[in-house]
């Protein structure tokens, strides 16, 4: 694992977080989002923000949910002075837009802005402070990313047709760290288009490159319901 250290950063720079949250979690099959299923004692959801408040950076942290979501005013979270609910969209690019208008009064164009997705909850503060550091002095941004321990296979439909070179091959976490405007502006010229899976891919459309960064293995996304015991077994050891 990399070793981890916080540098100091410019006074003036201020660092936003935008937590997408307005899924609903489909392969989960369960009777409600993902976000607010139980986790250890909480819905991941807070276990996701209380993290990412642990990383103490954040000058406000924007939630994107969906308004007709009956789970989120109920949590103390939603009422913390630091999170600011947004409505969310119809995509997660939608939902990411939204956090960063409802923070428009506060941030300049140059300020970071990390995305973390809601289903994340395993996130460490290590891991923010070590993206922040490697990504501070960088022109574009960039993300938290994991290489395949897995040989990779490109396929049409069950019939392999190559094997990737997988030293080029970066599996995409969060958070994803990149300046306010110039997030804004990538997202905002690429709505509607079903490329952009992430907020990294929306500014690669522009001609960017964004770095990549190493994460922690742990940092899962929940997607399937046997996820919930992964992330639980994955906080206890943390
Ligand atoms: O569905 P998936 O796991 O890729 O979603 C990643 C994150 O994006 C989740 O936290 C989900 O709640 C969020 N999302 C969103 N708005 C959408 C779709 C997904 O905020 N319309």
């Amino acid at each position: 694992m990399n070793s981890r250290h916080f540098l100091p950063m410019t006074p003036s720079t201020k660092f936003f977080a935008i937590v997408p949250a307005a899924g609903v979690g489909k392969r989960m099959q369960a009777d409600r989002p993902k976000q607010y299923l139980e986790l250890a004692g909480k819905t991941v959801i807070e276990h996701t923000l209380l993290r990412l408040l642990q990383a103490d950076v954040f000058t406000a942290i924007a939630v994107a949910v969906s308004e007709e979501d009956p789970y989120w005013p109920d949590l103390a979270v939603s009422q913390h002075q630091l999170i600011i609910t947004a409505p969310g969209g119809k995509e997660r690019a939608d939902s990411v837009l939204s956090g960063l208008k409802i923070i428009r009064e506060q941030a300049s164009d140059d300020d970071w802005v990390l995305v973390h997705d809601a289903a994340r909850p395993c996130i460490t503060a290590g891991d923010i402070h070590y993206l922040i550091d490697s990504l501070i002095n960088d022109d574009v941004g960039g993300i938290l990313a994991l290489a395949s321990p897995d040989t990779l296979k490109q396929v049409q439909g069950h019939a392999i047709t190559g094997t990737l070179d997988r030293s080029h091959i970066w599996r995409a976490l969060t958070p994803q760290m990149f300046r306010y405007g110039m997030l804004k502006a990538a997202l905002e010229q690429s709505q509607g288009n079903p490329a952009i899976t992430d907020d990294a891919s929306a500014l690669e459309l522009q001609g960017l490159q964004p770095k990549i960064v190493e994460g922690r293995p742990d940092n899962i996304k929940i997607t399937r319901p046997e996820d919930l015991a992964l992330a639980q077994f994955y906080m206890e050891q943390q």
